[in-house]
């Protein structure tokens, strides 16, 4: 984190994502601030703390203009003001075209293998590029020179890199990828698979979570563009501009910001135990997800009823607590998803409960973080069952929040995690009994088998932490850009 603060100090990052880090709303007479459940959030705000900066992104607080237009502009954390928050407001057409539509119902399932076919409207692209456009123009509004370093996140602004280098051709864009990179078959469904792909190469440099995503990128590029690939240097250039593409995974701030202020775990067994009116010796898994077709929860749920059915001995014995975010709910996909999940888990209960117990307890409501991490502390087991995911950070959130080196991590084999975390009970979430068998294996697996495991998965997460992911590409970026100077001046 200093070495971060220390490489930045007198540069004014400006970080772009959709999904703002403090959500304002207003409660009566005063106004609430919250977080959102976002892996992009959990990740990208412990390094704008570190470097400070502007952080742009889509207001989506309390619809009231009086709340709203006062902020506009907020410095956060909110108690510890740290970086500036700089809102964009969008009308409800550009909300619907741009993220539900263009985003979450085309690029979304595009670039996650769900079987969720995508859906392309060209009224969607068309607010998706507008959108995009204004948030370059606000990158220039908010720029305090013309080299500017921008951190564009996330599928929601394939176009701005483009956009921001034609204004700011000096600017370095450092563009991160938070969700997987398909196969060129699949993305060149695309109807504006070119213009999308054009505008990535904008970046000084592009990152994805894994080297098979970064790939993928390159033999999509490979197939649609007229470009150069240097594949040692795994850069691309194309009208004297030039991206580097590599892999780089992202991960969480180290150490916790919980650390020290944080309950016992035996605290937080207790609780947990309490809030399912169990004895100390109940087990608990836990499921910490959005409500999201691609996280695999009823594959999960459908796993936890197989482990139940073939080992009785669970009867009463073991509740699984899946935390899952509302999430993109005015989306039709969403919302039948949504009644799935409440349907699969009141079956499940159906079958199994008996005096007092019921098998699985969904609380399909937002938690803030740090609840989110008391959950972690109390159980034996966290399950992670994503059908696809970039990189999945609940996995490493788990992981260190245990600082007792207990507890097991069941990982889905189609997470960018998984290439990581090998000392996790890795499955594949379709196979429903391959994945009960694991859960049960994770509840009996002996304490000092635990602590091997969770030691060297704590180890990997605290060296390769979210400060390092930043460190690693503001680096990379300046090697690219001396490249660049140099290459012109033999020009
Ligand atoms: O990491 C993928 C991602 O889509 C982020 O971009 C986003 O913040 C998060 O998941 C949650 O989704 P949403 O912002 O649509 O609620």
């Amino acid at each position: 984190r200093n070495l971060l603060h220390k490489q930045l100090t007198g540069e004014r990052i400006i970080v772009v994502s959709n999904r703002e880090p403090y959500i304002h709303s207003k409660k009566g007479d005063g106004i609430e601030v919250h977080r959102p459940a976002s892996g992009l959030v959990t990740a990208v705000e412990p390094v704008m703390r570190a470097c400070s900066g502007t952080w742009i992104a889509h207001g989506s607080g309390s619809a009231d203009r009086m709340v709203t237009d006062r902020h506009d502009r907020v410095a956060v954390p909110p108690d510890t003001p740290e970086y500036t928050l700089r809102r964009i407001w969008l009308t409800k057409e550009e909300e619907n075209g741009y993220y539900y539509g263009f985003a979450n119902e085309g690029l979304w399932p595009l670039c996650h293998i769900a079987h969720v076919r995508p859906i392309f409207r060209s009224s969607d692209w068309e607010q998706y590029r507008e959108v995009n456009q204004r948030f370059a123009d606000a990158v220039v509004r908010e720029a305090a020179s013309d080299d500017p370093v921008v951190m564009v996140q996330d599928y929601h602004f394939a176009l701005l890199p483009g956009m921001i280098r034609r204004a700011l051709p000096k600017a370095t864009v450092i563009t991160f990828w938070h969700i997987p990179w398909p196969n060129p078959e699949s993305f060149g469904i695309c109807p504006w698979r070119e213009e999308l792909l054009e505008g990535m190469l904008g970046s000084t440099i592009l990152g994805f979570h894994t080297p098979f995503h970064r790939k993928n990128f390159l033999e999509t590029v490979d197939r649609y563009l007229e470009t150069r690939i240097e594949h040692e240097s795994s850069t691309i250039s194309r009208g004297g501009s030039l991206t580097m593409v590599e892999s780089y995974p992202i991960s969480i701030q180290w150490p916790p910001p919980w650390q020290g202020r944080q309950p016992p775990v035996a605290q937080c067994r207790e609780e947990l135990r309490r809030e399912l009116g169990a004895g100390p010796e109940h087990l608990v898994g836990i499921g910490v997800d959005r409500l999201d077709y691609t996280k695999g929860i009823l594959e999960r749920f459908r796993a936890v009823e197989k482990a139940i059915e073939q080992h009785p001995e669970l009867s009463g014995r073991f509740t699984f607590v899946q935390i899952a975010a509302p999430s993109r709910s005015a989306l039709d996909d969403y919302q039948a998803f949504d009644a799935q999940v409440h349907a699969l888990a009141q079956r499940v209960n159906q079958r199994f409960s008996s005096e007092g117990w019921q098998p699985i307890l969904l609380k399909a409501e937002h938690h803030e973080p740090e609840v989110v991490n008391r959950y972690y502390r109390g159980a034996d087991v966290c399950i992670v069952t994503s059908l696809h995911d970039g990189m999945n950070l609940v996995a490493k959130e788990f992981v260190a929040a245990r600082d007792d080196e207990q507890g097991v991590l069941v990982l889905s084999q189609f997470t960018g995690a998984a290439h990581e975390m090998h000392e996790a009970l890795i499955v594949n979430p379709y196979h429903i009994e391959q994945t009960a068998e694991a859960i049960l294996r994770a509840l009996t697996m002996p304490p000092f088998e635990q602590r091997e495991r969770m030691r060297s998965m704590r180890a990997l997460v605290r060296d390769f932490n979210v400060y390092r992911w930043a460190g690693r590409m503001l680096l990379d970026a300046a090697r690219v850009r001396q490249r660049e100077k140099l290459s012109a001046r033999i020009r």
